[in-house]
C-alpha cells in the first residue's frame, strides 16, 4: 500500500478480531509516531502501550466513547511532555501528528484502530492521569489502539 492510498483508505475501526498483536508490529507502530514532524523537533512525546485488561476496562468506564477497548489487544497512550516541548502550545500539534502517523501505520500493516480523544476534556486528562498513574509533566494527549 502506498502513502496516498494508505491516507485515502484509513478510516476509524471500532471493532477488531481476536488476533494478538506482536511485539513487533506494537514496535513498528510506536517507531512511526517517533519518526512524525515536531516543532524543532523536539519530540516531545511518550507513548504508553496498554494491555493489562483491568486498566483497559478502568478507561472504558471513565470515558464515554471508549467500548471499541473491549475488543482491542492494546491501546496507546500518546502523552505530550512539557519538560521536552519547544513551547507548551506545541504539544497538541506535535502529538496529533504522531497519533495519526500511527494511525495510517496501523491501518498499512492491515490494524484497525481508532483515535480516542483525551485532550482537551479537562475530565478525562484528570482520569487517565489517575488511572495510569502518570509523572506531572506528562501531559495527557489523545489514546488509540
Ligand atoms: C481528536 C479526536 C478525537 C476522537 N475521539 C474519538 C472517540 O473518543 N471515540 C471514537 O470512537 N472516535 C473518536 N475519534 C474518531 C472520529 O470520530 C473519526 O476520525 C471521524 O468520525 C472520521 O472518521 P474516520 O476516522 O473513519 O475518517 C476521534 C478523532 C479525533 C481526531
Amino acid at each position: 500500500m502506498d502513502t496516498i492510498e494508505a491516507i485515502l483508505t484509513r478510516r476509524s475501526i471500532r471493532h477488531y478480531a481476536p488476533q494478538p498483536v506482536s511485539k513487533e508490529t506494537i514496535e513498528t507502530l510506536l517507531k512511526c509516531g517517533m519518526y512524525a514532524p515536531s516543532a524543532s523537533n523536539k519530540q516531545p512525546w511518550q507513548f504508553i502501550v496498554i494491555d493489562d485488561r483491568t486498566i483497559l476496562a478502568e478507561i472504558m468506564a471513565m470515558h464515554p466513547y471508549s467500548k471499541m477497548l473491549a475488543e482491542a489487544q492494546c491501546a496507546i497512550l500518546v502523552c505530550g511532555d512539557e519538560e521536552k516541548a519547544l513551547a507548551p502550545g506545541y504539544i497538541p500539534v506535535d502529538c496529533s501528528a504522531a497519533t495519526e502517523n500511527i494511525l495510517l501505520a496501523a491501518h498499512a500493516l492491515g490494524l484497525g484502530a481508532c483515535w480516542l480523544g483525551i485532550h482537551p476534556r479537562e475530565e478525562r486528562i484528570a482520569a487517565i492521569k489517575q488511572i495510569i498513574g502518570l509523572p506531572v509533566n506528562l501531559y495527557t494527549f489523545p489514546k488509540i489502539l
